[in-house]
């Protein structure tokens, strides 16, 4: 049988692109944005699986790295925050790309992502282009009736600010000792310029990240330390837990001139995505920038010593929604089915799938088939989010759970009747087994681990 993984061609000649997109929508994953008026500029609403496969990445990440760690806690800030974090931080000053406009049709466009000598992408014409001006990204509205300068404030462009603020409450709550983090996931909002590739790139997304604080380095080695174990656990992250094939996901260490204001070393996480090599996520050692801007006096004592100082922070960043995007591309499967079609699925790991078991009677118009399905229903549903299926024939109802990711189908037929066993067939590998309907809690806990 012949299966095919698009994600290692070079350019995207098998649409892959169109075809994830497609099936989303399709699906209901990922939807555009406000569709029935026209859209909203690159803005993309997640349907009923698409939520489901959101809430499981996040989940996942929240338990590897908060739950299952002693050296971390998490918190859930406000998204506005008070506008002097921003000017405190950096932001309202550095967060900014360079921007330039097309003086004939007035398109505007990053300066660092198109050649300035060439033809405008847009309307063609040549030399048309402004000079490049610094454009802040940070998106802004007022809080309060009144549209006020002094109302002025700003949606978050990253999570991290609120993790320095928090510091010093965190600290007192929990009692934690260097080295911990604090991690959060939530909502961020950056004006980009030219957002596109789907869910790649938009104005709105969700980041996960966490703060991890470490003593004030007297060597270089003790903050190289603590950032290799996060790389490690990152590529543990990307590859065990995303299931991402590890040759689509590339290290590279960003040159000093390109690296963040807060940042002394940065390493992006790229991924092959079918438009191109580009950032999936990044790891920043952020020093002791941002604390030692926000606490004049030293937020941390030691109990040893009784020193005061500001720890330094390493920072690993995840957008959740362009974890979701490269799960679908790796898990997209096309494979020969042997009678002259196609069967489409994907190989989501069993952990993030929407549906973990979906559950069939083998005919709907026999009442007691359908019954004990059902009963079996009834029981799953208490530990999974599992689905129903009634429609169409078993080869349909096959074919549909692939598409979604769905790991396994179990069908009640008359031999569960007399035998008390149904079917099960496995995703990808499309073949079935017999199982005890009593064990069915126990084979599925033990798959889906
Ligand atoms: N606190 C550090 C920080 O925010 P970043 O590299 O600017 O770092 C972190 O962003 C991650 O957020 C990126 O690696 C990417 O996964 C995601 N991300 C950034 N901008 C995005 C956008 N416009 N749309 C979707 N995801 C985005």
């Amino acid at each position: 049988m012949q299966r095919k993984h698009y994600i290692f061609m070079k350019k995207d000649e098998n649409n892959l692109m169109e075809k994830i997109v497609s099936l989303c929508k399709r699906r209901g994953f990922v939807f555009p944005g406000s569709e029935i008026y026209g859209g909203l500029a690159n803005s993309w609403d997640y349907g009923p699986l698409g939520v489901e496969l959101k809430n499981n990445i996040k989940n996942a990440w929240w338990d590897r790295f908060v739950h299952r760690r002693d050296d971390m806690v998490g918190i859930d800030a406000a998204l506005i925050m008070n506008p002097k974090v921003w000017e405190v931080s950096g932001h309202l000053q550095n967060f900014t790309d360079p921007l330039v406009e097309c003086k004939n049709c007035h398109e505007r466009f990053r300066a660092d992502q198109i050649d300035l000598k060439a033809p405008c992408p847009n309307c063609g014409k040549k030399n048309t282009f402004t000079a490049a001006k610094q454009f802040n990204l940070m998106l802004k509205t007022f809080l309060g009736p009144a549209e006020e300068k002094t109302n002025e404030v700003y949606f978050r462009p990253e999570t991290a600010q609120a993790m320095f603020v928090d510091f010093k409450n965190v600290l007192d709550t929990s009692r934690r000792t260097l080295p911990f983090g604090i991690a959060q996931s939530g909502k961020a909002f950056r004006n980009e310029i030219t957002p596109g590739n789907f869910i790649f790139r938009t104005r709105e997304f969700d980041l996960m990240e966490f703060e991890y604080f470490i003593p004030v380095p007297v060597h270089d080695d003790d903050w190289q330390a603590p950032f290799e174990m996060w790389r490690k656990e990152m590529w543990a992250w990307i590859t065990q837990d995303l299931g991402i094939h590890k040759d689509h996901v590339h290290e590279n260490d960003i040159e000093k001139a390109e690296l963040a204001h807060y940042s002394k070393r940065t390493i992006d996480f790229e991924y092959d995505y079918p438009f191109g090599r580009k950032e999936l996520y990044g790891l920043a050692y952020r020093t002791d920038f941002d604390l030692k801007r926000h606490y004049k006096e030293a937020p941390y004592k030691d109990s040893q010593t009784g020193e005061a100082f500001w720890p330094h922070v390493i920072e690993p960043a995840f957008g959740l929604d362009r974890s979701l995007l490269v799960v679908l591309l790796d898990a997209y499967t096309e494979e020969d089915d042997g009678k002259g079609g196609e069967r489409v699925f994907l190989k989501l790991p069993p952990r993030l799938a929407p549906y973990k078991a979906a559950i069939f009677p083998l005919l709907s118009n026999k009442p007691e088939l359908v019954a004990r399905a059902r009963e079996v229903y009834e029981t799953l549903r208490k530990k999974y989010f599992v689905a129903w299926d009634d429609r169409g024939n078993i080869g349909k109802r096959y074919y549909a759970q692939d598409e979604i990711g769905t790991p396994f189908c179990i069908t009640v037929d008359f031999d569960s009747l007399e035998n008390g066993t149904v079917t099960v067939r496995d995703r990808d590998t499309a073949t079935q087994e017999r199982v005890a309907i009593d064990g069915l809690g126990g084979y599925l806990s033990a798959k889906l681990k």
